[in-house]
This record gives structure tokens, sequence and C-alpha cells, in this order.
């Protein structure tokens, strides 16, 4: 019993001495938290706007906080953001983009495929191809909503502008990008979810049923999709990816592609909707625009209300692992040096 009791404390005083952490002259200011290991991580979890709102109150636009193990920087000044974004060297994204892969859709891929898919994603969103792109989704939005249109007049169809927005992004995306709707999509579900249990079997079912529509057979043979969607499927063969973890890397193409564009036009005509200055201005520069030349047309207008709109309302945790020490210079002049090991995180708000 003794030598458990002499053990446990050895154990306890090694974990301490390895993890014990104390603020440099460098360092952002460093809120360790009451409770060991643990940290803020329960306030962070349970309101990270208003913990960080907090924390800036306390130590200003730049901190440390200890969160479940691990140490996270917290950056709020605006004009350092460059500065993370541009730097791939000291600050990585694929580490997390991995566990995020791993946690969300159970799926590992081949870590030096992220920079193929990145090159792939390049050539197809820019330029012409983007073009191209951008006339399909047009036609898309435009047969949905006519269809929309005409179904509305036998029958009036009342709905939440989050759902009318969210649906009609989402369907006129999948059409764009991963096209065909050959198969026969009919998909019945439980009505009302009432726990955690039932809720997570269905999104399980929901995801299962995702996959088997965005595999080639879902998709009407090989051909199906976007030139994006069959160039990345080329990559996933070529890498020897399994069908599975194919289908997989597929729907979550599905949701990095269609997950914020849905919430993103939902605020878009919010703001619309209820600043009729707004709504005329972007009206007037519409109706300047030929519709046979859409390409190279340029909206500075609609563009400064859609970055408006993400200002207000998108409030993304942008975070990067610090794999090399990095000097960060705040708008006031301040200097800080962020520790190889620890986390980044920025919180546009
Ligand atoms: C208004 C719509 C959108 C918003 C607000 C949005 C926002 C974001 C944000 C905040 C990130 C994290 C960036 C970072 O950590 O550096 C991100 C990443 C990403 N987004 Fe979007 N996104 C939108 C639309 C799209 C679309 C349409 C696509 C694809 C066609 C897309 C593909 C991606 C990908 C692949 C990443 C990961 C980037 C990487 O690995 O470095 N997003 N997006």
């Amino acid at each position: 019993m003794i030598w458990t009791i002499i053990l446990l404390i050895q154990a306890g005083l090694l974990y301490f001495v390895l993890t014990h952490r104390k603020r440099h002259k460098t360092d952002p200011p460093l809120d360790k938290g009451v409770i060991p290991w643990l940290g803020h991580a329960l306030e962070f979890g349970k309101d990270a706007f208003k913990f960080l709102g907090r924390m800036k109150i306390k130590h200003g636009d730049i901190f440390t906080v200890r969160v479940a193990g691990r140490y996270v920087t917290v950056l709020l000044d605006p004009f350092a953001y460059d500065t993370v974004l541009n730097d791939k060297n000291c600050l990585d994204f694929s580490q997390y983009a991995a566990t995020l892969m791993d946690r969300i859709f159970q799926l590992q891929l081949p870590h030096h495929m992220q920079n193929k898919s990145k090159t792939i994603m390049k050539q197809h969103f820019l330029g012409m191809n983007l073009s191209s792109l951008n006339i399909s989704m047009g036609r898309h939005l435009h047969n949905l909503l006519k269809a929309e249109n005409s179904m509305n007049q036998k029958d009036w169809k009342d709905e939440g502008l989050f759902n009318f927005s969210y649906g009609l992004l989402f369907k006129a995306g999948y059409l764009t990008l991963f096209g065909g709707e050959q198969n026969n999509n009919r998909w019945t579900h439980q009505r009302s979810i009432k726990n955690t249990r039932q809720e997570k079997k269905l999104a399980q079912c929901v995801r299962q049923r995702l996959c088997e529509l965005l595999s080639p057979v879902g998709l009407g043979g090989d051909s199906g999709g976007s030139d994006w969607v069959q160039a990345y499927r080329q990559l996933l063969q070529d890498e020897g990816v399994d069908r599975d973890s194919q289908n997989k890397a597929l729907l979550m193409q599905l949701w990095s592609s269609q997950g914020n564009a849905g919430p993103a036009a939902f605020w878009l005509l919010t703001f619309l909707l209820t600043n009729p200055d707004a709504m005329n201005a972007v009206k007037r520069e519409f109706s300047g625009i030929s519709q046979t030349s859409l390409l190279n047309v340029k909206t500075p207008v609609f563009d400064s209300v859609l970055e408006e709109t993400l200002r207000l309302t998108a409030a993304p945790f942008i975070t990067r692992e610090v794999v090399r020490e990095k000097a960060i210079h705040m708008a006031d002049g301040q200097e800080y040096l962020l520790r190889k090991g620890d986390r980044l995180c920025l919180f546009p708000s």
C-alpha cells in the first residue's frame, strides 16, 4: 500500500515537473486556470464567446490559456491575422485538419495527399474552370427556383429563411459539384428525435446513406460529378485509398464545400431584407449587368455586402499548430513569441 502511495506521489511530481509552465518575458499573458490539467476547458467548452470576452478584458488581444492539458494561444488582434494565415512553415493546419477528419468522418488519408488535393482544388476553383462552375451553379439555382415557384403557385409553401437558403444553396452546390441525381434519393427517417442516442444513430445512418450516394455507383458511374470531383476521385484511387475511405473523403468534400455557403446566404439575405438602402444599391448594381457577358463582372457593392455580412456574423475558429517558434507583432507595437507545441486560435469577432 505504502509503495502505491509513493509511486502515485512520484508520478504526480513528475507530471507537475513535465507540464509546469512559467511565463517568459516574451510569452503572451499566461492564464492556466485553477483546475490542474483541465485549466479552462469547462468554461471554454460551455460558452467560448463569453469566455474569450472575459479573457480579452483581463489580458488584451493575445493570451495563452490551458485547455485540457494543451496550451492554446488566442489571438484577437485582426492586424496580426495576415502574418498567421500566410506563414505555412511555422504554423501548420494539416495536423488539426487530420484530427478533425478522423473525428468527424473516421477518415485517415495519406499525409502527403493534402498538398495534392489542394493543387487539384486550385486548378478547378480558379480562372476559366471557376467561371464554368459559376455558370453551372447559376443554372442550377435558376432551375431550382423556377421549380419552387411553379409549385408555390398551386400550393403555397411557408418556410423559414434559413431552411430556404440552406436547402437551395445545398441542392444547387451538390448538383454543380457532385452531379447527377440518377439515384432514387428517397430517404425516410424518424420524424422526432427524443434523445442524444437517437440523434447519434440518425447521424450515423445519414452519414452512411450520403456515402452511398456519393460513391461512383451512387453518382451514376465513374463519370459522375464535376471535373474537380473526378480529378479528386482519381487522386484517391492513384493513392490506393480503399473504396470505403474514398466515399468518406467525398462526403468530407461535400461538407467542406457546402457547410458554410448556406448559412452565409441566409445572413446575406437577412442583411439585405432588413436594410432597404443596401438592397436597392445591390439591385441597381445587378440591373446594370448584361446577362450575356457574366465573365469577369465586377460587383463591388455586392462584394462589400457579402464581406460585411461575414465580418458581422461568421464566428470561425481558425486553428494552427505552432510547429516552429514564431514572433507575432501586435498593432500596439508589442511583440510576442509563440512557443513550439502550442496551439494558436484566431477568433475574428
Ligand atoms: C461563404 C462560404 C464559406 C465560408 C464562410 C468558408 C469559411 C471557411 C473557413 C473559416 C475555413 C478555415 C480556414 C483556415 O483555417 O485557414 C475554411 C476552410 C476550407 N474551406 Fe471554406 N468557406 C466557404 C465556402 C467554401 C467552399 C464553397 C468551398 C469549396 C468549394 C470551401 C472549401 C474549404 C476547404 C477545402 C477548406 C480547408 C482549407 C485548408 O485545408 O487549408 N469553402 N472555409
